[in-house]
């Protein structure tokens, strides 16, 4: 079954695959890590609350003097971090400035089918898109990025992403840093698709897409941010395109996993390494001592990656960064102690589940054999009812399995309980090769025949070659609007 992705590993799609990067302790991380600003919102006469983002064409300069055309939202590079409340109804207000359709979809959020963001919901350009939804889901970090079939990969590349973060009263009460861009800091890491000549390209192409032998962290290469406070707060994004990272602290000390995807863990739980493919979010906490230097690295290792040593050392499998430095001033602003509970996960009960469904991830872009066609529902959903979806990955490179609509839990992987960091909720799980991963979710709400979600590979080249699929959620004996062979314009 290893096909097609393996020989593309060798092949590269015509550029020379320079071989792993290892660009630890190069050099200095003097810049100050750029903070995406906090969205502006008002409140109208009902309540509900009101984001505007335009997507915007701009230019950027990564490096000083070298200019590179980028998009935004709002501005010429990624997109300001929008905050609402568990309880609370939101609108955003999607403009279009770019020259060409683009999509906005809210990554890991529960909301109403039209109001994803999907591939269904394009916005023309000049053309405005007001989705609205109440939030009804715990504390967490959510982004939001585009999602225009066949274009993904390149409009998240040209800069289009950023961060939506979700609080509750019970995640508040637990006293967890939360002063934005002080002790609670968005990281969006990205390899960079910009050369050192500022042109859209990628270093390298391997199985997984374009990778960038540079890193960017909120848009600022080589950063440091300076904390006074003893406790941090991280929110790890990885808005890469196709590379995963395995993020570690340089000088050893454990990376303290607070939250996953779709929330607090129950605990937090000290880690080695944490491992992120595209799409997948952590919270960590790290403690600082008066004065100290320490540098967020991500050390992939082919053992880490899943893949044998001669794939990684070329598809991003084997490469070392660092990523950001933390600098902790003289003094620090004690913190208080983290509640050793930070919530309570209720698990589904196998014994409710309706429906089981497989999904094998082929490896020429398909999932059970079909490539994503946006008039083919391909797995019907009926609505509050709870579900296990088992992905099986049999090829020899990994993938990143996302779920729209839902937060699922691991229930096995290989048919073994899973590792800590898969504990939690999850909307998008890093797929070992030739490994089997049993998902539980409910879909609770939202029934829709006419407009299905997406399931993906969130290697986002992946995801435009077609390996997506889509499904309805309906109510008890409804079928979904949009059969096989049926296929609707937008
Ligand atoms: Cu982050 Cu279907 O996407
Ligand atoms: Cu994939």
């Amino acid at each position: 079954a290893a096909g097609g992705l393996v020989a593309l590993a060798f092949a590269g799609c015509g550029i020379v695959a320079p071989g792993p990067v290892d660009t630890t302790g190069d050099t200095d991380f003097d810049r100050p890590l750029a903070i995406p600003p906090l969205a502006d919102s008002s409140v109208d006469a009902d309540g509900t609350r009101v984001f505007a983002l335009d997507a915007q064409a701009g230019t950027t300069e990564f490096e000083p003097g070298v200019e590179s055309e980028t998009w935004g939202f709002n501005g010429s590079l990624l997109g300001p971090t929008l905050v609402a409340d568990r309880g609370e109804r939101v609108r955003v207000e999607v403009t279009n400035s770019l020259e060409e359709p683009t999509t906005v979809h809210w990554h890991g959020m529960h909301l109403p089918a039209e109001m994803d963001g999907g591939p269904h919901q394009m916005v023309a350009p000049d053309a405005a898109w007001s989705p609205e939804w109440e939030i009804d889901q715990p504390a967490a970090t959510l982004w939001y990025h585009p999602h225009p079939h066949g274009e993904t990969e390149s409009h998240v590349a040209m800069g289009l992403a950023g961060m939506f973060l979700l609080h509750d009263e019970q995640e508040r009460a637990l006293g967890l840093p939360a002063d934005y861009g002080v002790d609670d800091v968005p990281v969006i890491v990205q390899d960079s698709g910009f050369s050192a000549a500022g042109a859209r390209e990628d270093a390298q192409r391997g199985y997984a897409g374009g990778l960038g032998d540079e890193l960017v962290v909120n848009g600022t290469r080589r950063p440091h941010l300076e904390v006074a406070d003893e406790l941090v707060r991280l929110r790890l994004l990885n808005a890469s395109t196709a590379r995963s990272y395995a993020f570690a602290w340089g000088d050893g000390r454990p990376i303290e996993l607070i939250a996953t995807d779709g929330g607090l863990l129950e605990a937090s739980v000290p880690l080695e390494h944490v491992r992120l493919s595209p799409g997948e979010r952590a919270e960590v906490l790290v403690r600082m001592a008066p004065g100290e230097r320490v540098m967020l690295q991500s050390r992939m290792t082919p053992e880490i990656a899943g893949l044998e040593p001669a794939v990684a050392a070329m598809n991003g499998g084997s490469d070392s960064f660092d990523v950001l430095e933390l600098r902790a001033a003289d003094e620090l602003r004690p913190a208080a102690s983290v509640p050793s509970t930070l919530t309570e996960i209720q698990d589904f009960d196998p014994a409710e589940v309706v429906t089981t469904r497989h999904f094998e991830l082929g490896d020429s872009f398909e999932i059970n054999g079909d490539a994503m066609d946006m008039g083919r529902v391909d797995e019907t959903v009926t609505v509050d009812t709870l579900e296990r979806w088992v992905v099986e990955n049999p090829n020899a490179v990994p993938h990143s399995f996302h779920v729209h609509d839902v937060q699922f839990r691991v229930a096995s992987v290989d048919g073994e309980a899973p590792p800590p960091e898969l504990a939690g909720w999850k909307d998008t799980i890093f797929t070992e090769p030739e490994t089997e991963y049993e998902l539980l979710m409910r879909f609770d709400d939202y029934a829709d025949a006419d407009t299905p979600y997406m399931y993906h590979c969130h290697l986002l080249w992946h995801e435009d070659q077609g390996m997506m699929g889509q499904f309805a959620v309906v109510e008890p004996g409804q079928r979904a609007t949009m059969t096989e062979g049926t296929h609707h314009e937008h």
